[in-house]
């Protein structure tokens, strides 16, 4: 231990760990979205993308091989940002109600706000729908933040954006919730596009993307394009970023390069194998196992990229020690300050880049996707009118490891449910002045690595939850006494940062 700061941070985080970590419930859905508590204005030039042909009927011309939607309409069919969410319009019931739905591939249940609540602006209105039926069984979801609870029904719905006509879905209509609609969001409900495992109350309840694929014929495949890459993160903005969701298939100008591919481990989260992870070009070199510890998944309902503790320290000291700023103040690692640089003096240069090694499908073979500073040295505007402050987009988690918003913003993900695998691609707009902010590159070994880095998921053994609940009253206490010891003067000498800023104070300011 360099000194008793580092201590502490140590101390805290090994509670942290023992105490969320071992007492999250199986099931707890990672939806953990950064509240919207920065002001910000986020524009975004998507005219590169803009359909460069239409066909009249909207269905004739394909780029899907069964013909039946032309990929280019879903272009740019969704907004939002990392920090609060990425949502697409649908009209919802007949006559169709309009609302916004936050995608999220780390849950498998389409659930829509359907009595008012002070964060959002409309509701679904059951009794306006004349097809809309209940089926009188009660659903609840607990998510890493917030919960709701409702009943089960189903009713039509279609989407302006993504023409595959009119479907019938099973809906979640959330009458009382917890945490989960936050100050700022613009949508009022979440579709859910994991597999029926995750589905609440069970897996008999038939995920949307299911439906779809069982309705329309269409390909059991979707991709995910999300563009806040190097935008300012915030709430209020009045021009959210953008990105396209397509449903059944791929589109080829949302991405550059060549496709990757890793095998879906297990169908239930879209659970990938992790192999290696370097910071600048330094192999972290922990046992692969620890990357994949309990579970890694590819979620676009989470912002930041999450990682096990033992594995976010080690990405740390990396960072610490690969940038100029040693001396940086652990609140920034923690996510409870912002660093702020004087205007102009963009930061990244400081930092490194980020790879991720995954199992190509080839099992003998992986690649890498990697991320520049861009991403993961989030720009938070309207703090100072003298400085530019950022946030650090890693964080621990007691959960796994989730790729998160903050990596996906860098690439064009394709969900190929059809062969059990997801792909990776730079993105065509992950890129910053021409040059780009996410790479792909392979085939690496996997040779020296495990052959199985994602097996023993310890944490979904019954057992342990006995014991994690035992253990939750004593955390509670030290938790306490560590966060008194954490609030103590800071004796910041960060060189580099102009300033840093706490956040929480930011919030409460903002907040009014
Ligand atoms: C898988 O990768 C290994 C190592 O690169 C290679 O020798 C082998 O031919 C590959 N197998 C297939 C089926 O492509």
């Amino acid at each position: 231990m360099k000194n008793s700061y580092e201590m502490r941070l140590v101390l805290w985080a090994f509670w942290l760990y023992s105490c969320t970590g071992t007492s999250n419930t199986l099931f707890t859905i990672p939806l953990k979205i950064f509240v919207g508590k920065f002001n910000s204005s986020v524009n975004l030039d998507l005219s590169h993308l803009k359909r460069t042909e239409t066909s009249d009927s909207g269905l004739s011309l394909a780029s899907d091989p069964t013909g039946l939607v032309n990929f280019l309409d879903m272009v740019d069919n969704l907004k939002g940002d990392a920090g609060r969410g990425y949502y697409l319009e649908m009209l919802l019931g007949a006559p169709g109600q309009k609302m916004n739905i936050l995608v999220d591939t780390g849950s498998s249940n389409f659930a829509v706000a359907a009595a008012p609540h002070p964060y959002i602006t409309h509701y679904f209105n059951r009794a306006l729908s004349s097809t809309y039926s209940s089926t009188g069984r009660a659903v609840a979801v607990r998510y890493t933040q917030g919960s709701w609870a409702g009943e089960l029904g189903q009713d039509v719905l279609s989407i302006p954006q993504v023409p595959i006509g009119s479907i019938t879905i099973n809906i979640a209509s959330i009458l009382t919730s917890d945490g989960f609609f936050l100050p700022g969001v613009n949508w009022q409900g979440i579709l859910g596009l994991a597999y029926s495992t995750l589905a609440r109350p069970d897996s008999s309840v038939e995920p949307f993307f299911s439906s779809v694929v069982r309705e329309t014929g269409l390909p059991d495949v979707f991709s995910l394009q999300m563009c806040g890459a190097g935008l300012s993160t915030g709430g209020g903005g009045a021009d959210p970023a953008g990105g396209s969701l397509i449903l059944g298939g791929i589109e080829p100008t949302l991405y550059k390069g060549s496709i990757w591919y890793t095998p879906i481990k297990e169908e239930w989260y879209y659970q990938v194998e992790i192999l290696k992870l370097e910071v600048g070009n330094q192999n972290l070199n922990l046992d692969c196992k620890e990357y994949n510890a309990d579970k890694a998944i590819v979620d676009s309902g989470t912002t930041l990229l999450r990682l096990p503790q033992n594995v976010f320290s080690a990405v740390v000291e990396a960072i610490a020690q690969t940038s100029l700023i040693q001396d940086f103040s652990e609140g920034f690692w923690l996510g409870t300050k912002l660093a702020c640089w004087l205007k102009g003096e963009t930061p990244w240069r400081l930092f490194p880049k980020l790879s991720i090694y995954l199992r190509a499908t080839n099992a003998s073979q992986s690649f890498r996707i990697s991320i520049l500073p861009q991403l993961y040295i989030q720009p938070i505007t309207d703090i100072d009118d003298g400085l530019d402050c950022y946030r650090f987009g890693v964080s621990s988690s007691a959960n796994g490891l989730v790729i998160g918003a903050t990596v996906m913003e860098g690439f064009y993900v394709i969900f190929d449910r059809a062969n059990k695998r997801v792909g990776f691609a730079v993105s065509t707009c992950a890129e910053s002045g021409g040059s780009a902010l996410a790479e792909v590159a392979g085939p690496f070994g996997a040779v020296g690595v495990g052959s199985d880095c994602a097996g023993g998921a310890l944490l979904r053994e019954p057992w342990l939850w006995a014991v994690s609940y035992a253990l939750m009253a004593t955390c509670a206490l030290v938790l306490l006494l560590l966060l008194l010891l954490l609030l103590l003067p800071c004796r910041c000498h960060g060189n580099l940062p102009a300033q840093l800023t706490d956040q929480s104070s930011l919030i409460r300011n903002r907040i009014k």
